[in-house]
């Protein structure tokens, strides 16, 4: 487990808080196993009907950790299908109880793709969205390859992860992201009590109806495969490597 993620039962919710904000959230392996946990213990338990998930010191996430990319990239013969994080972008697929956002501040990387697998995404003004990966010499991960174009539309699709523009929270509201901008004193509650409102629904209709709204989820495995095969490939490029190297030594200095 993580002293990096917070576990919290508020009636039937499991807040998930995201808790390294020194460094902007950014995901560890044992962030990654902690998130994990948190949701097959939501999905064990009948008395959770849903699972808020934020970040914390102004910042909902600054995406994987580049140290551990870092790392992946000069291990030779690292293979990615059982990282701690390939792990979690499957439970989180797979997942069958909705998923609340709320976000203040960046979401970058999975910080950003992880939303897109949120049913509501609440976000404060302050809110940016991220998604680098051309730029790292990566590709999307987490299924955003498909579930960018099919929420956002093809052209938002190309703008944010061809061209990697960011966009703030008022752009995502516009562009079908996030569902209401609040600000970030209210973010929480709203968020809290809005999980809350879909938790008290009939639970079988609600889950059946998220199913059906969800859409095929082999194609979003199928898709999650092949992102995760290019992912690896593309970590041990040069041009990644150059990246991971340049931002850690941009944050030494
Ligand atoms: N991995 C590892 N460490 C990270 C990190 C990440 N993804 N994002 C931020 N940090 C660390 C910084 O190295 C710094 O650590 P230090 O204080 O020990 O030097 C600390 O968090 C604060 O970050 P800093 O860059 O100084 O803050 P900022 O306000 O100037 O910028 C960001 C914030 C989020 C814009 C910037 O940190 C950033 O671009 N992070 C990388 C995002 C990214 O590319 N993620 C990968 C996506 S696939």
């Amino acid at each position: 487990m993580s002293e990096f993620v917070k576990v919290e039962r508020d009636g039937a919710v499991l807040v998930v808080t995201l808790a390294r904000a020194e460094k902007k959230n950014a995901l560890t392996g044992a962030m990654y196993e902690a998130l994990t946990a948190a949701l097959a213990e939501a999905s064990a338990d009948d008395a959770i009907g849903v699972v808020l998930i934020e970040g914390s010191g102004g910042v909902f996430s600054a995406g994987n950790d580049i140290g551990d990319f870092l790392a992946f990239a000069m291990k030779r013969g690292a293979e990615m299908k059982d990282a701690p994080g390939v792990r979690f972008i499957y439970a989180l697929a797979a997942f069958a109880k909705p998923l609340v956002a709320a976000v203040d501040g960046h979401a970058i990387g999975l910080g950003a793709t992880l939303c897109l697998h949120c049913d509501l995404v609440y976000a404060s003004p302050a809110a940016r969205f991220h998604m680098p990966f051309v730029d790292l010499g990566l590709v999307p991960e987490a299924g955003s390859s498909l579930l960018v174009p099919q929420r956002l539309g093809r052209a938002r699709a190309s703008q944010y992860l061809l061209l990697g523009e960011s966009f703030d929270a008022e752009v995502a509201r516009a562009d079908g992201l996030v569902n209401t901008v609040v600000d970030a004193a209210s973010l929480h509650a709203h968020a809290l009590a809005k999980a809350k409102a879909l938790a008290a629904k009939p639970r079988q209709a609600l889950l059946a109806t998220r199913r059906l709204l969800r859409g095929d989820p082999a194609a979003l495995t199928a898709r999650m495969g092949e992102e995760v095969d290019l992912f690896t490939a593309g970590l041990k490029s040069p041009e990644a490597r150059a990246a991971f190297m340049a931002f850690m030594q941009r944050s030494k200095g």
